[in-house]
């Protein structure tokens, strides 16, 4: 079954000596000002360098972060520095993305040059998907056609993913048509079984779609503070964990449709961590100690799954014909609960039969630093998180669904 992207693209317009502006997602993450992970800026580079083969003036917007209000620390400043670095040519920066220093800066550009706007988020206006925001960012941009290249943010209904489309011809780019293709095959046609592996922090944005894929999953595999909701519904204590409370009803619910699903042996196939690594004192860089899910402390918290947990998830994933991995399973930045999501990324790479599609920042740069080819070990690397798994499951990707068709 061949699977075609359903809008306009970029090959689709003329864009030869226009102004294009572009929506990329440069949300990467920083420490102390530097960049710990180019990926999301590295697979933009094969866009940039035909734009400017093509005589544009290249116009990039993006998020970085979750800010409220103008932050210094989120700037995209160093990411228009790395940008230069990467394709041997100045990137411009304006410290804005609306208004008049961004129209003066764009006049003033040559045929064949780029420039990236402030980060998007310092206004709340584009969250609000505000209408007259994303009027002004056409506008000072002087854009003649927007670029949708952002995968990443394609299921956020912002004003630079969806209003925007109103004030300017819009096409997707080709990172998007490429995710959503890789993405769409997977799960129209998969290799079953198909076993989805997800943790990760952001659990307000994750557990609404975990309905769904349990719907289409052979197997769920749990971990990172995603599980840390579904052990309170089981009726365990996660003592200082992250957990989210506004949510319990729809874990409840998750629970429910894997038990009418699965039957009997639901927890079988609905696999939620029993036994956890903690720090004792709350503290991610303390010693890890793996206790059973129900001897979790009032100051204990929960970063990573522990040795049992993993082997049920590591057998669970050598038994697949293809794995979608979303969210680390643990706090893997510190070696003491990397553990659970070392032996994951060790188990599909050491099974290349399995078509392995690892999405989201925090899981990517993980990968990636934990492979000696830099992610090559894995059948295909997504820059979205929360992009791929709203396709995963079906919902509306707002940043796709505006475009030109
Ligand atoms: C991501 O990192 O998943 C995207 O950049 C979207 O970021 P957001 O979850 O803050 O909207």
């Amino acid at each position: 079954m061949s699977v075609k992207f359903p809008r306009k693209t970029w090959q689709d317009v003329d864009l030869v000596g226009k102004t294009v502006l572009v929506r990329v997602d440069y949300n990467v993450p920083l420490r102390d000002g530097k960049i710990e992970d180019d990926f999301r800026i590295v697979a933009t580079l094969p866009m940039l360098r035909k734009l400017v083969e093509k005589k544009c003036r290249v116009v990039l917007i993006s998020h970085l972060g979750r800010p409220e209000g103008f932050d210094e620390s989120l700037s995209l400043r160093p990411v228009a520095e790395r940008l230069s670095e990467l394709l041997g040519r100045v990137v411009g920066f304006v410290p804005d993305c609306v208004g008049d220093k961004v129209k003066t800066a764009v006049k003033k550009m040559s045929v064949g040059e780029i420039l990236l706007l402030e980060n998007l988020r310092f206004y709340s206006e584009e969250e609000t998907n505000d209408m007259d925001f994303a009027k002004q960012l056409a506008k000072s941009a002087l854009a003649k056609i927007f670029i949708q290249n952002g995968y990443g943010v394609v299921h956020r209904a912002h004003a630079s993913t969806d209003a925007i489309t109103n004030f300017t011809p819009s096409v997707a780019g080709p990172l998007v048509v490429e995710e959503w293709l890789n993405i769409q095959k997977a799960i129209e046609n998969p290799n079953r079984p198909l076993v989805a592996v997800l943790g990760g922090a952001k659990i307000a944005d994750k557990l609404p779609l975990i309905e769904r894929i349990v719907e289409i999953s052979d197997k769920v595999v749990l971990g990172g503070a995603v599980a840390n909701n579904f052990l309170m519904s089981l009726g365990f204590s996660v003592g200082a964990s992250l957990w989210n409370p506004e949510i319990d009803q729809q874990t409840d619910k998750i629970i429910s449709l894997a038990k009418k699903k699965f039957g009997a042996n639901w927890k079988q196939f609905f696999i939620v961590p029993v036994d956890v690594a903690v720090s004792k004192n709350g503290n991610p860089d303390g010693a890890r100690h793996v206790v059973a899910r129900a001897a979790v402390g009032a100051n204990n918290a929960i970063f990573d799954v522990g040795t049992k947990s993993i082997n049920r998830a590591t057998e669970a994933i050598t038994a697949a014909g293809t794995v979608i991995w979303n969210g680390t399973f643990g706090v893997a930045d510190k070696p003491n609960f990397a553990h659970a999501s070392s032996r994951i990324a060790l188990t599909l790479a050491n099974n290349p039969q399995i078509y392995s599609l690892v999405c989201g920042g925090d899981t990517v740069d993980f990968v990636r630093g934990w492979d000696n080819l830099k992610g090559g070990s894995f059948s295909y690397l997504s820059t979205g998180g929360g992009a791929a798994l709203n396709q995963i499951a079906g919902k509306k990707l707002y940043g796709i669904d505006s475009l030109l068709c």
